[in-house]
């Protein structure tokens, strides 16, 4: 197996009017290509915080971070935009689906942004459509699927620049608990086919389907465990 990220002594302090509030107290963690990874802890331990670093959306305060045996620590936010477009795929709670694009658009979006060109991305998008179960909708506005089907489009919408790594915030927060499993079966299937997958839960059902437990609390690892239970829903 080789180490597809690296963390070490990650810390983050965010300025506050009067005070500085320390979110991450220095984080050591290594991630294998191909794992799949539950990342929890309480509100307001910091898991937010970590995969927004993780994620390159945002720089840590200290600590160093290697993403592919490359130093991503002192990117700069174009570098840091460019590598995030390379390596990392994204899925939130929210959705964050475009109101007034189909459901073919939205899986287009981060496409747009790449330069990539029209046919392809129409064709790309078919594909990360089929890969999720969804490809009929293609032409339905966001309020013309239900829940379990918008969290679909948004991770075929992360799967269109096929990235090494996928990053879920709570993508099972606004789910019911079937569609809930149906979610974390597609992330299981993903992971088979060899994506690394984290992802950020405070449901210890959803936790369950993951090969390792991270544990944050107060800005630390609390605890970093194989999870020899895990629950499969995919064969
Ligand atoms: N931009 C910010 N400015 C100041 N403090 C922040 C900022 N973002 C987060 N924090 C604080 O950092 C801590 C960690 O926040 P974070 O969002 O990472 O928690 P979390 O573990 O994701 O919580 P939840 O489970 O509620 O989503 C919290 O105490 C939060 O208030
Ligand atoms: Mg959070």
């Amino acid at each position: 197996m080789s180490i597809i990220l690296e963390l070490q002594g990650i810390r983050k302090t965010y300025q506050l009017a009067e005070e500085e509030f320390h979110a991450l107290k220095g984080v050591d963690l290594s991630i294998e290509r191909g794992e799949m990874v539950a990342l929890m802890g309480p509100s307001g331990s910091g898991k937010t915080t970590l995969m927004q670093i993780i994620g390159l959306l945002d720089a840590p305060s200290d600590g160093a971070y290697q993403l592919r045996g490359r130093d991503v620590t002192t990117l700069n936010e174009n570098e840091r935009a460019r590598a995030r477009n390379l390596d990392i795929g994204f899925v939130f709670q929210a959705f964050y689906l475009l109101t007034r694009q189909n459901v073919l658009e939205n899986v287009e979006t981060p496409m747009i942004y790449a330069g990539i060109p029209p046919k392809e991305r129409r064709e790309r998008a078919m594909w990360a459509l089929e890969r999720v179960g969804i490809a009929e909708k293609w032409r339905n506005l966001p309020s013309q699927i239900s829940g379990g089907q918008k969290q679909r489009v948004a991770v075929a919408r992360a799967l269109t620049l096929e990235p090494a790594i996928l990053l879920a915030d709570e993508p099972t927060g606004n789910l019911d608990s079937r569609t809930s499993i149906e979610i974390m079966s597609l992330f299981q299937a993903l992971n088979n086919e060899g994506s690394t997958v984290i992802i950020v839960t405070h449901e210890p059902e959803i936790g369950e389907h993951c090969e390792r437990i991270v544990r944050l609390r107060d800005g630390l690892l609390e605890s970093d465990m194989q999870n020899h239970d895990r629950r499969r829903v995919v064969a």
